[in-house]
């Protein structure tokens, strides 16, 4: 699907669907201008209440060669006074997919034409469009063949130079975002570590930095906690290093990639197993986020690293109770097999922390199903001491919708985590704060560094199509953080 900018009259450009956007009770000068030529069909459904603008509100019109398109849809974009660019996502995203389910092969856009500045408009209306657009269908061979694709997207603008940066800025954005989502997505025989570790090696080509280190490397390096969750199974485990960039300061993101968990010798039961391929949308974020940084020529200085394995149960896995000594000297007292992203970041925090010293380190894993249960599938948990940077965060996070929520990590919640025989535990002791404990924990790990928890298990995976998203990896945390990076330096 490709985009382009085009001025002048948007009701003269050939094309299959020409869309049309409309707030709740308010024909604009672009409603108008079509009504005129469709002998008011528009002003007859106003008239009937068929079609009025609300949120969601989709009428598709044959225009019967009354007009340069063949079709018009007209999108209701809800009350202005609640308009926002997240509303214009999810416009874009679903007149897209009834104007591609028509067959259409070119469609043009005034939707973004609707209030507020341009350029952000264009970048929110290209971002719904490509990211509505996204199916998982690579193994569904007939249904594949037969899939409907629009080819071309005229976004009509006044500020042509503007519209093209914006529309390359979301291209880039949403490319990584669905990058993310197929790796999410790909099953776990395939998505192994070795899988990731390529992924992340294609990047070379960018101008990323990478280094890849195997089970022999991580044995010297003493990465001890993560070689304990991998040594359950059959997959070789990596240890992924991206660099990009340079700067004073220096930005660092470290993913959770565990490919499969079955949750070990602590079994999941089948129903919480089902989708625990997406245990490694943390990696797969910080994989887009490189990707992103580098397609985009942020001036920026960045490392992406991520611990991948599997957590599997066998004669050789690890066991509750183990006693395992981290890459940075602690003592851990395993205490249960499925909290084992925990046991892989602790090695990879420490590790960056001292290898790189960061400004700032930034992790994103799939850490809880606390975190499910606390917020649910609309914000992501985010623990820190630091404040400024969270008030950073929960700003990109209003502006790109990925929004997070953060959670205390007060010395209280520290109480749980104490151990009899080691320097700390694993999982607290009770059914009580679980996301936090997680942060707890690996805040053993974190030395000086201005550090950020970000647990995605809520906001990484949806059950079911909603919005610009479909069942299965959401891409959580390219678009947040990229933005967030951005504002870093001064964007
Ligand atoms: N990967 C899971 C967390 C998860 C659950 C992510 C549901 C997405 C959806 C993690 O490894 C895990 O199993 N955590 C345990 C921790 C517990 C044993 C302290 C959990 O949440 O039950
Ligand atoms: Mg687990
Ligand atoms: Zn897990």
């Amino acid at each position: 699907m490709k985009f382009t900018a085009q001025k002048g009259d948007f009701d003269s450009i050939q094309c299959d669907v020409l869309i049309v956007g409309m707030f709740e009770g308010e024909e604009n000068g672009f409603t108008k201008t079509v009504d005129d030529q469709l002998k008011h069909e528009l002003a007859t459904a106003i008239k009937n209440k068929d079609f009025v603008g609300e949120t969601g509100q989709l009428k598709l019109v044959s225009t019967l060669g009354n007009l340069a398109a063949q079709k018009v849809l007209f999108v209701g974009m809800g009350k202005k006074s609640n308009y926002t660019l997240e509303q214009l996502r999810r416009a874009a995203s679903s007149s897209l997919k009834v104007a591609r389910d028509t067959g259409a092969k070119r469609i043009v856009t005034t939707l973004h034409l609707l209030d507020m500045k341009e350029s952000e408009k264009v970048v929110a209306l290209t971002e719904g469009m490509l990211l509505g657009n996204y199916r998982f269908s690579q193994f569904k061979l007939e249904e594949k063949k037969k899939e409907k694709n629009v080819e071309e997207v005229i976004v009509v603008a006044e500020d042509m130079e503007n519209a093209r940066k914006a529309i390359e800025k979301a291209e880039v954005l949403s490319t990584a975002t669905l990058h993310v989502r197929d790796l999410v997505n790909m099953p776990p025989n395939i998505a192994t570590p070795t899988y990731l570790a390529d992924e992340a090696l294609k990047l070379k080509k960018l101008g990323v930095k990478v280094n890849v280190y195997d089970k022999k490397e991580l044995e010297k390096m003493k990465f001890n906690a993560m070689l304990s969750v991998a040594q359950g199974s059959a997959q070789e485990p990596k240890f992924v290093v991206m660099e990009y960039g340079k700067g004073k300061e220096l930005y660092t993101f470290v993913g959770k990639g565990i490919t499969f968990d079955s949750g070990g010798l602590d079994i999941k039961p089948p129903k919480m197993m089902e989708d625990m391929k997406s245990d490694m949308a943390g990696a797969a974020a910080v994989i887009g986020i490189m990707e992103a940084a580098a397609k985009l020529k942020l001036p920026v200085h960045i490392i992406g690293a991520f611990p991948t394995c599997e957590n599997m149960p066998s004669g050789t896995a690890y066991r509750p109770s183990d006693v395992i000594t981290a890459y940075n000297g602690k003592t851990i007292e395993m205490m249960n097999t499925d909290a084992e992203g925990r046991m892989v970041l602790s090695d990879a925090l420490a590790y960056v922390e001292k290898k790189f010293k960061p400004s700032v380190m930034i992790d994103l894993a799939t850490l809880t199903g606390a975190c499910v249960i606390a917020l649910g599938y609309w914000a992501t948990g985010m623990l820190s001491d630091d404040d400024k940077l969270c008030e950073e965060l929960v700003a990109a996070g209003n502006e790109t919708y990925e929004r997070v929520w953060r959670l205390p990590l007060w010395d209280e919640y520290k109480e749980n985590m104490k151990s009899d025989v080691a320097e700390v535990r694993s999982i607290g002791k009770g059914f009580d704060s679980g996301t936090i404990e997680g942060a707890v924990f690996l805040q053993h790990f974190v030395d000086k560094v201005k550090w950020v928890h970000l647990d995605i298990a809520g906001t990484a995976w949806f059950n079911a199509d909603k919005h610009y998203f479909s069942r299965g990896g959401t891409g959580v945390g390219v678009r947040l953080l990229v933005k967030w990076l951005e504002h870093r330096v001064g964007q």
